[in-house]
């Protein structure tokens, strides 16, 4: 087993393909981008798929494709191929944006994808333009429907703004519960990139009171998910919370990442990191 320093068990690698993304969310990015890592930079599948590879004969389960948007990556569904084939691993997940989703649904599913997080902020096209900086609400909402129709599992990840969209949250779950899936409310994070704008966050003790006031909620044993989740009684969907901020899981958490550059990082608020690439080469 990993085990790090702290006695916690290493259980997913999350394996960002790409830094890029075709959405400038106003929580994630700055409208004029960041100083991208350069393609030339990148580590090949081949290399990725040595260093998951490894991470799983160490005792790890989980692998989780991530970016930036990941779809945004050539051959991405190649690398799906390799990982999802790899011995000792029991799932497999992809984080999305959802826009490319239509077209690429199928070869990941034939791919052996078979769950995924679509990030998704808003059921107001405007709204969710505005949020994103992208004209890709149709093209999200048709991926998601594309996804749903080939039987992935998905996950709906929402960021709830202040002002913006707190009004939306019960219909979101209605929207959870219409699909039988699971959406997982996050809390704003100050991550770097974005700066800090406490401004935008909003409570998820509010969020959890306003379905708890319509939904009665039954917990599911957490481990060392991020999320804290609930079986929506009377449907077959869940809702989850993740409190990064305010109940902070860290002494829990499970995940090491690495960059589209083979940089190794223990937590996604760390300077810290450790090149992979010359050991790889
Ligand atoms: N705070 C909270 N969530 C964020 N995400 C991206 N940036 C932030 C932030 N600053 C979310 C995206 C995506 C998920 C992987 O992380 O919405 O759904
Ligand atoms: Fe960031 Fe994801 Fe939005 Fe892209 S889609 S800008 S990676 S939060």
């Amino acid at each position: 087993m990993l085990v790090d320093s702290f006695g916690r068990r290493m259980e997913t690698l999350r394996l960002s393909v790409t830094d890029r993304c075709n959405f400038r969310c106003r929580y994630c990015m700055p409208p004029e981008g960041l100083p991208w890592i350069p393609t030339a930079r990148y580590i090949s599948f081949d290399q990725i798929e040595t260093v998951a590879r490894a991470f799983l004969e160490l005792g790890g389960s989980k692998l989780r494709v991530t970016g930036g948007e990941p779809l945004l990556r050539p051959g991405i569904e190649d690398l799906v191929q390799r990982l999802s084939r790899l011995p000792g691993l029991h799932s497999l997940g992809i984080t999305t944006n959802g826009s490319m989703l239509k077209a690429k649904a199928k070869d990941l599913w034939d791919a052996g994808l078979r769950s995924m997080n679509i990030s998704f902020d808003s059921l107001n096209p405007c709204k969710f333009e505005w949020i994103s900086l992208s004209n890709s609400f149709a093209a999200v909402w048709d991926g998601l429907h594309e996804a749903l129709r080939l039987g992935f599992k998905i996950k709906i990840n929402t960021v709830v703004l202040k002002g913006i969209t707190e009004r939306e949250v019960v219909d979101l779950v209605e929207l959870a519960t219409r699909h039988h899936i699971e959406i997982r409310f996050i809390e704003f994070m100050p991550l770097c990139g974005t700066g800090w704008r406490p401004e935008l966050g909003f409570p998820i003790q509010t969020i959890r009171e306003w379905i708890e006031a319509r939904w009665s909620l039954r917990a599911i044993p957490r481990g060392s998910a991020p999320a804290q989740s609930y079986h929506i009684e009377g449907t077959s969907a869940r809702v989850g919370f993740i409190a990064s901020l305010s109940e902070p899981f860290c002494d829990r958490c499970s995940r090491i990442r690495m960059s589209a550059d083979g940089i190794i990082r223990p937590c996604l608020f760390s300077k810290m990191g450790t090149d992979i690439k010359p050991y790889l080469n």
